[in-house]
């Protein structure tokens, strides 16, 4: 693993955004994994950014989305379909028909979990995955004690996943209890992965990430395994590491 230090929140964004950007240039076919919350707003922000100065093309590029919550149709504003529409699909020139994110609302959950696992299978796979952590190690909505074998699967939202997204709802009872999401092996199939880390909340995380063993008690510790993952993670989040992780 690579790690990159920056600064802060906009400092991690601008550079997530150029090795983004550097990558579709290079490829404008990428296969693009994406994330949610709020860990990489300023990146799509900053791609935005670059896409209506520079003119950088999403046109060829499809996106393979990490989760949906499970039971919020598209046009709810906390489905993660909305947020990525809202966030940058609605501002860049991609054709929406190449951008993919799980169905919250699909008949038959299963059967979404399988459609969803094989037309990443059928694109050849991820190019390119852009992932957050959880504080509990998450990734994706693979919570803690999720086989590192998984697929695409439902999973039951962890209560620290529920509290840390309820920022997101104006209740945390409208906070869905379940969710669609990329399995562990899904997800280390991309080619490349890049993380980012930003903010005291995550500090605790990112030295469990370093120094901990890989374990499927933390999840985001099989990325240790991959070999082509890139960390961006900003001063906050890196402060103190060998002091707190006596
Ligand atoms: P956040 O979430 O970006 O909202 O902190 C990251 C995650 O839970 O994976």
């Amino acid at each position: 693993m690579r790690i990159i230090e920056v600064n802060d929140y906009q400092q991690m964004s601008k550079r997530a955004a150029e090795y983004i950007i550097n990558k579709v240039v290079q490829n404008p076919s990428i296969k693009l994994g994406l994330a949610t919350g709020g860990t990489p707003i300023g990146t799509y922000k900053s791609l935005i950014e670059d896409h209506q100065k520079n003119g950088t093309s999403y046109q060829k590029v499809t996106t393979f989305n990490l989760d949906e919550y499970i039971g919020l149709s598209s046009d709810n504003k906390n489905s993660y379909r909305y947020f990525m529409n809202d966030h940058l699909f609605n501002y860049i020139d991609i054709n929406k028909a190449k951008t993919n994110i799980p169905s919250g609302i699909a008949p038959d959950f299963q059967e979404e979990c399988h459609r969803y696992e094989d037309i990443i299978s059928r694109h050849g796979g991820i190019d390119l995955q852009i992932l957050g952590i959880g504080s509990n190690g998450h990734i994706g909505f693979n919570e803690p004690g999720t086989s590192f074998g998984s697929k695409t699967h439902i999973v039951n939202l962890a209560p620290s996943t529920i509290q840390a997204n309820a920022r997101f709802f104006s209740r945390i009872e409208e906070v869905p209890t379940k969710a669609i999401t990329m399995g562990i092996s899904t997800i280390l199939k991309s080619k490349e992965i890049l993380l980012l880390i930003s903010g005291e909340k995550k500090k605790d995380a990112l030295c469990r990430l370093l120094n901990g063993e890989i374990n499927e008690s933390f999840p985001a510790s099989v990325l240790k395994n991959h070999p082509c993952v890139t960390i961006i993670a900003d001063k906050v989040a890196i402060a103190d590491l060998e002091v707190q992780c006596l």
